[in-house]
């Protein structure tokens, strides 16, 4: 078994001068950022990649190949390093970042490798070769997130908070082994936020998590993250000297504006979905009491989302060794299965892409889908291949935003 690096099979670059002002959301999306062009400091000093459209390729998700001899290459996938209760790393953060501005040390790079498990199924492993800083925190945990296709995103921000709170059943009460429970964000001296978007449900609103991205895989601030330091903590003298020039008070690189076009422009990525007929299989194995088929919007409608939005135990195969917000390492939101993945090349599921089908996907549920999954195990071949061929439709119910320029 061999590693090699996570790298980026390409990326587009945009000719002209990057003047966030005069973009669209698109141009934004795409913008190679670089360290001097924007308000305040611009990239980094610490970063992951230039554009979202390095990781979510055309709003797709992570594109991961995993060769015969278990190597593994692909882009958009990000390495979280925390202790158990969600801390992150005292040098490095919560996050890897693998690249840094000229005159800034990167922190590392993550080496994956496929490691075959029971049942044909298949794992990632993550080996860090540090950079900088004193190298491995002895109490840290790694686990890996694959960038999701933002596929479903603009029918999870139409979802009204009452149609998620009435899902909930966190005592279980109904009896049927699922206890699912609406991830409560503590935001300080505000009134508790309910989380909807990420793997783990930890942002609010589209808008939250484009600054989340522009800030943690960028080093770009916004009103919500000023810190011109980005993700580099106090530790890391380079990154902080290099950021040091500049004032927190200076306009940050992002206005709200800016946040709304790019979140437009997300919310722009879906057209409405096409459902297929349902198998009696989906009903029967339980995969409807999580992946709900459809929600109640704000405004009154629904949407076909087959998600409750909820955080759900999914077993330890499934654990992140440490949690994020109050959900547990073990706590995933359930994945809404409607959108375009379906049809994206390289594109890999769950929460770090380690299945590269539905049938493994299924596979690999445990804990409060431990039942779904053993009734979906006692299908039929046939039986099976319909559940499954239901689940991809879903996934290739809307069109693939065009590919041009
Ligand atoms: C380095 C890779 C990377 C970059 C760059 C990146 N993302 Fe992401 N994105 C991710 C990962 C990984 C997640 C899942 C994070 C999690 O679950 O905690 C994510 C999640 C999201 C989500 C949530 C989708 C949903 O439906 O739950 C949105 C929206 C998003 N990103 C938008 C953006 C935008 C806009 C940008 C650019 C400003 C961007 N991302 C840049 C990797 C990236
Ligand atoms: C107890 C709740 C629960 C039940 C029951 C359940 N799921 Fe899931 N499902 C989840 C959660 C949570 C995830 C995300 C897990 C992760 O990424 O680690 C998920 C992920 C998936 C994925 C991967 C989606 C992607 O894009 O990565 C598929 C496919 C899927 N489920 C299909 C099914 C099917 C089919 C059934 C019935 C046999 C089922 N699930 C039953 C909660 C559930």
């Amino acid at each position: 078994m061999r590693a090699i690096v996570i790298a980026v099979f390409a990326a587009a670059v945009l000719a002209g001068d990057a003047n966030a002002q005069e973009m669209t959301g698109a141009q934004m999306f795409r913008q190679n950022w670089t360290s001097a062009e924007t308000a305040s400091d611009g990239l980094g000093p610490i970063f992951n990649e230039a554009s979202c459209h390095a990781c979510h390729w055309f709003g797709g998700g992570a594109r991961i190949r995993v060769r015969p001899d278990g190597e593994v290459a692909g882009a958009g996938v990000l390495l979280r390093h925390t202790f158990v209760d969600g801390t992150g790393d005292p040098h490095y953060g919560v996050q890897l970042q693998n690249k840094a501005v000229d005159g800034v040390a990167a922190e590392g790079v993550a080496d994956l490798s496929a490691l075959q498990v029971a049942g044909g199924l298949t794992r990632f492993l993550a080996s860090v070769r540090f950079a900088s800083g004193p190298g491995r925190t002895a109490g840290i945990t790694m686990s890996l997130r694959a960038a999701p296709a933002l596929d479903s995103t603009a029918l999870v921000a139409r979802v009204s908070n009452a149609a998620i709170i009435k899902g909930a059943d966190s005592q279980d009460k109904n009896k049927n082994g699922i206890s699912g429970r609406v991830h409560l964000l503590q935001v300080p001296g505000e009134r508790p936020k309910i989380g909807r978007f990420n793997w783990k449900a930890t942002a609010p609103r589209v808008e939250d998590q484009v600054a989340n991205a522009l800030w943690f895989d960028m080093g770009l601030t916004s009103t919500a993250h000023r810190a011109p330091q980005g993700e580099c903590t106090s530790r890391q003298e380079d990154c902080l000297n290099a950021a040091g020039s500049q004032s927190p008070d200076l306009a940050p690189d992002f206005t709200d504006n800016e946040i709304a076009a790019l979140a437009d422009h997300v919310r722009s990525l879906v057209a409405p979905p096409t459902v297929p007929d349902q198998p009696q299989s989906f009903a029967d194995a339980g995969c409807n009491s999580c992946h709900t088929p459809y929600m109640e919007t704000e405004d009154g409608g629904s949407v076909a989302l087959y998600s409750n939005l909820l955080l759900h135990d999914m077993g330890e195969g499934l654990t992140s060794y440490g949690g994020e917000g109050s959900a547990r390492p073990t706590e995933w939101r359930t994945t809404p299965l409607v959108g375009f993945r379906g049809q994206l090349p390289d594109h890999r599921y769950l929460h770090d892409g380690r299945a590269a089908n539905i049938d493994e996907a299924i596979r690999w549920h445990g804990g409060e889908a431990q039942r779904s999954r053993d009734a979906y195990m006692a299908l039929s071949a046939s039986e099976k291949l319909k559940l499954t061929s239901f689940v991809l439709a879903l996934m290739s119910s809307m069109p693939v935003p065009p590919q041009g320029e």
